[in-house]
């Protein structure tokens, strides 16, 4: 199954090189990006607990053995899930209220799933246009207390190996 899947991605990447999921939630605050080099191999997420509940408060990704900056405010302990080997995110789920991005889902193409938060609000369901793409990075608003919108920019393998050559 990933060989086809592979096969996919390079035979029919070309009209269509990027897609983008735009930014569900308020977003309130100033932008942020996790544009970076290489292949996402890891997520860390923190959330927020309050008396009415938690909320995204602040992430981070991993690409290749590096972790970005971190994205909003983090504090408390990170739930985190390390991608294997050929292991690719294509889909991000969640929901957003009051504010704030409550819940994110992460799906990987070896069927895991990552779940962090509250279900809690609006839903959101992000994935490529094209078939096999992953995700590259995320983008979209925070303001000093959490995140307030998220967006998702996907793109397929051949792209970015030809891209760091
Ligand atoms: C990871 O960080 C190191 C040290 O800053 C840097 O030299 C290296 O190029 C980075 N690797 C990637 C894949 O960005
Ligand atoms: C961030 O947005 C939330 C939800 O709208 C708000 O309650 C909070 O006060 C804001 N924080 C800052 C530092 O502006």
């Amino acid at each position: 199954r990933s060989l086809f899947i592979y096969i996919t991605s390079v035979c029919c990447s070309l009209p269509d090189l990027f897609s983008y999921s735009p930014a569900a939630g308020d977003g309130s605050g100033i932008e942020f990006s996790t544009a970076s080099e290489g292949r996402i191999t890891g997520i860390r997420v923190w959330e927020y607990n309050n008396y009415w509940g938690g909320y995204i408060s602040g992430f981070q990704l991993r690409y290749e053995s590096n972790w970005t900056a971190e994205v909003g405010v983090n504090s408390g302990n990170p739930m985190e899930m390390i991608l294997y080997d050929k292991e690719a995110i294509i889909q991000i789920s969640g929901k957003y209220y009051s504010g704030y991005i409550y819940e994110l889902v992460f799906v990987t193409n070896q069927g895991r799933l990552f779940k962090v938060g509250q279900s809690n609000g609006a839903s959101f369901n992000f994935y490529p246009i094209q078939k096999g793409n992953e995700l590259r990075f995320l983008s979209g608003r925070q303001n000093g207390s959490g995140i307030t919108s998220i967006g998702a920019h996907w793109s397929g393998i051949t792209y970015f190996k030809l891209n760091q050559a």
